[in-house]
Parts: structure tokens; sequence; C-alpha cells
């Protein structure tokens, strides 16, 4: 694992979407995973700003909230349609678990299905939630996990809730890739931005933490870490 201590927030940003670029462009044709969340904002703006042209076909994305339609404005779908889609004009396939084909245990079989046969992604992009967790793989989630239906842990729906409108409507459930698909990915670069994220930036780089989410690829040979929190 590779740690880099960036400046600032937004320093940070842009030097996650030059790599997300430089690997991308290297294996044009490979797929790549995107993820969501406010960190991911400013990195989709910087790859607007560096003229990002995407090469590949396929997107898939991390996670999606249980039951929300894909036009809902609280929807992965969504915010992947308005940050990374348009702005940088991929006319490519975006998949999302939990929506189209990719509903029910049959549709996330069929999403893992499509993810090994067209990748591995040469890039997935990963935050980290401030409990630690990845994608929406809660603490406590198997290493081995696929991509399956997920309660959301307290401390999830308290941090997320802000951006639904009322903040009760936040769904509890969602579809998530598992901890095992998302170690799967050629390059995994991880953006860790907030005093907030301190406690879980430290567990998750703890050889002691065998068991928080993180520990499914903290020995990936090609992982970095961009934080602006000095450890
Ligand atoms: C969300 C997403 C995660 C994301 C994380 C951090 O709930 N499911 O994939 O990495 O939480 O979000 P933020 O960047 O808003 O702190």
């Amino acid at each position: 694992m590779k740690l880099i201590k960036v400046e600032s927030p937004q320093a940070g940003a842009r030097l996650v979407a030059q790599r997300f670029a430089e690997i991308s462009q290297a294996t044009p044709a490979s797929p790549v995973g995107l993820a969501t969340g406010g960190t991911m904002v400013e990195i989709y703006k910087n790859l607007v700003q560096i003229d990002f042209r995407p090469t590949f076909e396929h997107a898939y994305a991390l996670d999606e909230y249980l039951g929300l339609e894909p036009q809902h404005p609280n929807s992965y779908a969504r915010y992947l349609d308005e940050h990374f889609v348009r702005p940088l004009g991929f006319e490519g396939a975006l998949h999302v678990p939990g929506q189209g084909q990719y509903q029910n245990q049959s549709g996330y079989d069929l999403f893992e299905h499509s993810l090994a046969s067209l990748g591995p992604l040469s890039v997935q992009l990963l935050g980290l939630g401030p409990n630690g967790h990845l994608a929406f793989n809660e603490p406590g989630s198997s290493l081995t996990s696929r991509t399956r239906e997920v309660k959301l842990a307290p401390e999830t729906i308290a941090a997320n809730s802000q951006y639904f409108d009322p903040p009760e409507s936040i769904p509890p459930l969602a579809v998530s890739q598992g901890l095992a698909t998302i170690a799967k990915a050629q390059n995994l670069l991880v953006a860790v931005f907030g005093e907030h994220k301190r406690e879980a930036l430290q567990q998750a780089v703890s050889e002691q933490e065998t068991k928080v989410p993180f520990a499914a690829i903290r020995n990936h040979p090609n992982l970095i870490v961009f934080t602006d929190i000095e450890l």
C-alpha cells in the first residue's frame, strides 16, 4: 500500500483524477470502477478540467440505495449521470447494482458475472466512510463478500441522511459490491479527506485491524491511499 499525503482535499482530488486518467489511458479498453459520495464530486470535476476522454465502453458503480428509481435525486445512478456520464460525454454503458437488470439476487449475480467477464477493472475509485465502510460494506462485512443486499449502519444513515429531503427518507437498505469483488480491480485509488475520517483511516492502515472492511484490500499490490490527514 502506498500512502500519499496531500496538502488539501482539492490537491488530493487533482492527484486522484490525474492518476485515474493515466491508468485508464494505459489500458484504454478496460472498464473502470466509479464511486460516489461527497469526496468524488471534486475528483470528477477535475477529470473534466483535465479534459479526460473516456475510451472504455463499460463503467461499474460500487453501490446503490435499495429501492430508489434511477431518476430519484439521491440515487447513485443519477449521481453518476450528473457527475460523470454527462460532464465527460461518456457514451458507453454504466452498470449500477440494484438498477435495471441488476435487481434482486439473480440481478446481483448477473452484475458479478458481467464484471467478471468484461473485467478486471483497470482502476477502481474508492472513498472511505467515517465508520470505515467501503462502498456500502459496513464494519463486520465478510472480507470474501460479493454483490448483495446490505443494511446500512446507523453511522452511515446519520452521515448520509443530510443529502435526503426529508432526511428520514433515506432507505435503510442498499446493494453493494462485495469486498472480494472490489479487491479484483487491477488498481485501487482510495480518497480519504477530512479530520472526521481520522479514526477510520487509522484502523484502515493498521495491520492489527484484521476485521475492518479495508483489511480486504490492504495487501492489494496496486493500492494507493490519498489523504490530507497527518497520521
Ligand atoms: C458513501 C458511499 C461510499 C463512499 C462513502 C464516503 O456512503 N456509499 O462509497 O465512499 O460513503 O462518502 P463521502 O465522500 O461523502 O464522505
